[in-house]
């Protein structure tokens, strides 16, 4: 996507090989005519696949989630972090690994949430090492209900977590995507 690409070379900054800064519009002050866009380039993706229910996870996920969501006219369910199992008899849970942060979290969802039988978009800010993705894939599947997609705002290409979800035989779908980072440097693939 053109204009997000543009968007990161002009106001996102890389502060390492593996950190990009995008706080000026993605994930901390939000631009909503760039989520408008990115929305609408997501549904326009998905809408011949059957989408019954977009999925995010909190935070910085929401935003673009949200607005593919409206494209669509389908529901968002946003999935919870938890420092810890929380006990609740409909919560789905499952343990997320974060590479970037060196934490584990647990990934809840309520499955009354998450109707067995549908179809749902996992859409995402970020994907890394893929485990977050992964992570919703498995409550997915805990409730009975199908991965039909996978939307990324960013893709670092240089890390696996486009290429493993491919090979487990997702459709993944990112906006931009990184191929190298270096301080005050950014290339896309
Ligand atoms: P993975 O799921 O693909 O393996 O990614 P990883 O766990 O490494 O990423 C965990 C968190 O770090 C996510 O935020 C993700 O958005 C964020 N993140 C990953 N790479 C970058 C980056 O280059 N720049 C920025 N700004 N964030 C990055 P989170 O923990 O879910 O936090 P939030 O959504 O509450 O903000």
């Amino acid at each position: 996507m053109e204009a997000l690409e543009k968007r990161i070379l002009r106001d996102g900054r890389a502060l390492s090989e593996h950190v990009l800064l995008v706080d000026s519009f993605l994930n901390h002050q939000i631009d909503m005519e760039l989520m408008r866009d990115i929305g609408a380039e997501f549904a326009e993706r998905f809408r011949g696949a059957g989408i019954d229910r977009v999925a995010t996870i909190e935070a910085s996920g929401i935003a673009p989630a949200a607005m593919a969501a409206l494209s669509l006219g389908v529901p968002l369910v946003v999935m919870k972090k938890a420092a810890s199992s929380i006990l609740n008899a409909d919560a789905l849970t499952t343990k997320v690994h974060s590479f970037t942060k060196n934490s584990d979290y647990t990934l809840m969802v309520k499955a009354r949430f998450l109707p067995a039988g549908e179809r749902v978009l996992f859409i995402d800010d970020f994907l890394a090492m893929g485990e977050a993705a992964f992570g919703a894939a498995r409550l997915i599947a805990q409730a009975g209900c199908t991965l039909a997609g996978v939307g990324i705002v960013i893709e670092k290409s240089f890390q696996d977590g486009a290429k493993k979800l491919a090979e487990a035989g997702y459709d993944v779908y990112s906006l931009a995507r990184i191929s190298r980072m270096a301080e005050g440097v950014i290339e896309f693939a």
